[in-house]
């Protein structure tokens, strides 16, 4: 199900020259860096704690973010466990000109709530 919602947005940016790859478009890497900060957000918020990346289960690439685009990424919580928080993510491209969107990736990213010694912590105490 989609979560393309305006209380799902989590993250704004826009694509700028140093995260260009050779092809002149978004290098994967900085579109994963945008899904990871989004996710870990959103982790946050809902366990009210630091989290730390422990897996990310699935990231497809479906359209090219071109130069100038504004990245619009959509996070919600998926699954909660003990410790682990999994979140989805949808970035979504907007030309500023044509307002053209497209679906750009999608990722499911797990997190885990830790404590101030960096260990598993409850998502819900
Ligand atoms: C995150 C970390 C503290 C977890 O420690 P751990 O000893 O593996 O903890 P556990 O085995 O008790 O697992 C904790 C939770 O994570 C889940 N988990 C662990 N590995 C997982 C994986 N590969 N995929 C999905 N879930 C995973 C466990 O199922 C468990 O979930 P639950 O408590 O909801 O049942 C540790 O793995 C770590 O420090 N990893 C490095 C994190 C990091 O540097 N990330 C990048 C920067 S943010």
């Amino acid at each position: 199900m989609s979560i393309v919602d305006p209380k799902n947005i989590v993250l704004k940016a826009f694509v700028m020259p140093p995260d260009l790859n050779f092809h002149g478009t978004l290098f994967g890497g900085a579109m994963l860096a945008y899904l990871d900060q989004a996710g870990a957000m959103v982790a946050q918020k809902r366990s009210k704690s630091r989290v730390f990346l422990v897996a990310m289960n699935k990231a497809n690439f479906m359209a090219p973010s071109m130069l100038n685009d504004s990245i619009t990424i959509y996070g919600k919580v998926a699954h909660v466990g003990n410790t682990s928080m999994t979140i989805q993510l949808e970035a979504w491209r907007e030309d500023p000109i044509t307002q053209e969107k497209q679906l750009s990736a999608e990722a499911e990213a797990t997190y885990v709530s830790i404590d101030s010694n960096l260990k598993p912590w409850p998502v819900d105490r």
